[in-house]
């Protein structure tokens, strides 16, 4: 095989070949004033040809801790002792005045102490009731320790590997004392191989590619004689890291669009509800569990809001006390005013499409009016990976005159075959509001699963009489939940990743669905 090698690489080559002693990867970078990772892809170049390789070694290593290179330059508590007692030219002194006189904290004070009656320097007494100390020797030469530890006046850390038995046993007395840190690491060791020693440099053929044509060479002609190093075009390039549009605005873009193209028309609601609209206006009678503290998030900052008129005010009253005109017997209750005019954050868009239908009667719109919403709505749940406290849902109604099941059928079907699910089912459903009622479920062809996906239903007279939308003219409504057709969509598993927003991901989202 042929040797062809950049120029750099062969530099290393000729550099190994002549060192005798162990080359330490992070060494050899640092004698050639080269990267690490420079230095690491020329080797790989050189096992590629098997001129040489590097093996990985555990290293352990001791350096002083912050105490121990304080006592380095200042000396070792006993030293410092010492010190104090020459410096009073003292020959005897109390203890109390000792530790008084050396400043020193205690515990140090007495780890110095016993070290000089260690290096017996000093002794101490307590013939005379108080305890006192003698100096006791004339010379005070550096002692073994201190001497060991003068070594790191010139080295930082020393390799355990490389210790006699000697200064091992320092190395205890000084961890003994709590002044020295281990350190573990793992070091690269580069050799080269007996090929790559014996190898003729004449053999190796220097790479000429280039893979950027400067000006010079346009001018001079040159780079008419190098070889273009190829593309590799197979390599990912950069992620770019733009601004995007979050996966769930894109869908709920998508979803406008699909009901825009059915012909409908957006409308928006207010997050902060009345109960009124978000229960009351739905034939929800007063003590519903739905409208208990666990579900609903009621509000005390506004605490009160604003009915509509009294006429439709009282006409809501009286449907749910007797069934008003609708020929229905009501809930047969005392309908409480102060109930309705609760503060919350609405439990449902179906809120919404009621407000509506109250502005419909208003204003006498032509029929049909085909409405939705795509918005967000709020419950007391317990979050998990399958619930969330607030979530989005697609609402939608349709009034025109003889509507029937088999028109929300088709309406439904319609919707979820344009966001690419090609069969629904509907199953028998209650809501306080619709009758009859329906739970959609969409199949999944990826799971091979059906999926249920909300309630549908036709809005009961107890609803519509009081906002004057009497037979034959009826009320096609549907609430559908958004993040489970996102999971889909967007294969995740978890719901809260819509709202967490794990960046990684977001990041490999494309920018338009
Ligand atoms: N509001 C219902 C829900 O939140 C869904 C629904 C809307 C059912 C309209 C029937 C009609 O689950």
């Amino acid at each position: 095989m042929k040797i062809i090698l950049r120029k750099q690489v062969i530099d290393i080559l000729k550099i190994l070949r002549d060192k005798k002693d162990k080359i330490i990867a992070s060494d050899l970078a640092n004698d050639l004033n080269l990267d690490y990772v420079v230095l690491m892809s020329a080797i790989n170049d050189l096992i590629s040809y098997e001129l040489g390789g590097f093996k990985e070694e555990e290293i352990n290593q001791i350096s002083l801790n912050k105490e121990g290179i304080n006592y380095l330059k200042s000396g070792l508590p006993e030293r410092q002792l010492l010190g104090v007692l020459i410096q009073q030219d003292k020959k005897e002194i109390q203890l109390e005045e000792f530790i008084k006189l050396s400043k020193m904290e205690k515990t140090l004070f007495y780890i110095g102490l016993s070290n000089l009656k260690q290096n017996k320097w000093i002794a101490q007494s307590k013939a005379s009731g108080e305890s006192k100390i003698f100096l006791i020797a004339e010379e005070f030469p550096k002692t073994e320790i201190e001497q060991f530890l003068s070594i790191f006046n010139e080295k930082q850390v020393l390799n355990y590997s490389e210790l006699s038995p000697d200064e091992l046993s320092h190395i205890d007395t000084l961890n003994k004392r709590k002044i020295i840190n281990k350190t573990q690491r793992t070091q690269r060791i580069i050799y080269i191989t007996e090929k790559g020693k014996k190898l003729d440099l004449n053999e190796i053929e220097e790479l000429k590619q280039v893979s950027k044509i400067s000006s010079e060479m346009l001018s001079t002609g040159s780079w008419k004689d190098v070889e273009l190093k190829p593309f590799d075009v197979s390599k990912p390039g950069p992620l770019l890291k733009a601004g995007k549009i979050h996966p769930i605005i894109n869908l709920i873009n998508e979803i406008r669009e699909v009901f825009l193209s059915m012909g409908f028309t957006e409308i928006r609601g207010p997050i902060v509800e009345s109960a009124f609209f978000n229960f009351d206006a739905l034939y929800q009678p007063q003590d519903h569990p739905a409208r208990e503290l666990h579900d609903t998030f009621y509000l005390s900052n506004p605490k009160i809001a604003k009915l509509p008129d009294k006429e439709r005010v009282l006409a809501v009253k009286d449907m749910h006390e007797n069934g008003g005109n609708s020929g229905s017997t009501g809930w047969r209750y005392e309908w409480d005013e102060d109930i309705a005019k609760k503060t919350l954050l609405r439990t449902h868009t179906t809120a919404t499409t009621i407000r509506k239908l109250a502005q419909y009667y208003l204003e006498n719109d032509k029929k049909p009016i085909k409405v939705f919403s795509v918005d967000r709505v709020f419950r007391n749940e317990k979050v998990d990976k399958s619930h969330l406290a607030e979530f989005t849902q697609i609402e939608g109604i349709v009034i025109d005159d003889n509507l029937n099941l088999c028109d929300l059928i088709g309406l439904l079907s319609e919707f979820y075959r344009k966001l690419g699910f090609k069969k629904i089912i509907t199953r028998p459903g209650f809501f306080p509001y619709t009758e009859p009622s329906m739970e959609v479920s969409v199949y999944y062809d990826k799971l091979g699963e059906w999926l249920e996906m909300g309630g549908s239903g036709i809005f009961r007279p107890e609803v519509t009489y009081p906002f004057g939308v009497e037979e034959p003219t009826r009320v096609l409504a549907w609430g559908q939940g958004l993040e489970r057709i996102a999971m889909l969509y967007y294969e995740r598993k978890d719901i809260r990743d819509f709202y967490i927003n794990p960046i990684k991901w977001l990041r490999q989202q494309s920018y338009h669905k």
